[in-house]
């Protein structure tokens, strides 16, 4: 018991020296590597410098992933190991998932639902009078925390997908029907304890696949590869929603769960090559200043929308004509 209890502190200051990672990482490495970078324009983010948990510095993605996974398997496997060994030693709680920041779960939630209302009505305006059946995928879903406060109100089905077992299984009791006001029409279905880089979806069962707060774990080639497969898994006119912590600029690579934080050029290069369009975006509002910033995604398979001129560009730049009375 005493065992247990050491072990559940030291726990519990890992979660904290994360978060204070976390807060230590929104400032001044940045603000280093800043100053350095903007004195060459790069074109291309992912060829932007990075720094890790550590302050040291990257000249480019490209060599910090060589680095990080390098050409051969076993190093990718070593990288995405010692990701999930992470979160194995992380109580499963709020607290735990959200780093030791349990308190922003509420204002999280408040802009989920939100970006989640607009979505739905705009996307699936029959889903208002039940003549829809809404299905979800919660990606990385930890403890099911998103699902439970969230998802699990607006969809019919929720499918919650997370590979460390430990916070699945918390996430399975607390959603079982016993614990949870679970019905016959909004409830969580499938509990899938698999990988992100791992995964696809069975075709068109989802209105949306979200992901939050976990796709820092894979790599680039695996964050394509993901979405590229998992669109198969949307139905038509489905979306992804992906809501992230953002870098400044490049990236902050974190050696203690390996994962990245990406910033917002970064995302759109991947978006781009997985071939996805971004049909709406969101900051969080109202997240400690000390953090990173979030930024929610909704992402479509299909172009966006032409905007349809009444008149044409040429007309609509010509000098209007003074006309007198
Ligand atoms: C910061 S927690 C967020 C959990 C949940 N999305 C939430 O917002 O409460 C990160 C989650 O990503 C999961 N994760 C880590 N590596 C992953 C991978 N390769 N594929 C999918 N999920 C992963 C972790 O196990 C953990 O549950």
């Amino acid at each position: 018991m005493q065992h247990h209890s050491i072990l559940y502190s030291e726990l519990i200051g890992k979660d904290f020296s994360f978060a204070s990672v976390r807060r230590r990482l929104a400032k001044e490495p940045f603000d280093r590597a800043n100053s350095r970078q903007n004195q060459t324009r790069t074109r291309v983010s992912m060829e932007k410098g990075g720094v890790d948990s550590a302050g040291r510095e990257f000249k480019n993605a490209e060599e910090m992933w060589r680095e990080q996974v390098g050409e051969d398997q076993s190093k990718k496997t070593e990288w995405y190991r010692q990701g999930v060994g992470y979160w194995e030693g992380v109580e499963a709680s709020a607290n735990g998932v959200l780093g030791g920041y349990g308190h922003v779960n509420e204002p999280d939630i408040m802009g989920s639902e939100a970006f989640l209302n607009t979505l739905l009505s705009e996307r699936f305006p029959d889903a208002a009078n039940s003549q829809r059946h809404l299905v979800v995928l919660d990606c990385g879903s930890g403890i099911g925390r998103v699902t439970k406060n969230l998802l699990i109100r607006y969809f019919n089905e929720v499918d919650l997908l997370e590979p460390v077992s430990h916070f699945l299984e918390t996430a399975r009791e607390s959603l079982a029907p016993e614990n949870h006001m679970a019905s016959d029409i909004h409830k969580a279905t499938n509990f899938l304890c698999v990988p992100l880089q791992e995964f696809t979806p069975e075709a068109g069962r989802y209105d949306i696949i979200w992901v939050q707060w976990c796709i820092g774990h894979l790599t680039d080639d695996d964050f394509v590869s993901f979405f590229k497969r998992a669109k198969v898994g949307l139905k038509p006119g489905g979306l992804f929603v992906l809501k992230e912590n953002i870098a400044r600029t490049g990236f902050v690579l974190d050696t203690e769960d390996r994962s990245i934080t990406r910033s917002e050029l970064y995302f759109k290069e991947l978006f781009c090559q997985c071939g996805l369009h971004i049909y709406k975006s969101k900051d969080q509002k109202g997240l400690p200043e000390e953090l990173f910033a979030v930024k929610m995604y909704a992402l479509t398979t299909d172009l966006p929308k032409k905007v349809h001129r009444t008149r044409s560009k040429v007309q609509a730049n010509r000098p209007g004509v003074i006309k007198a009375k």
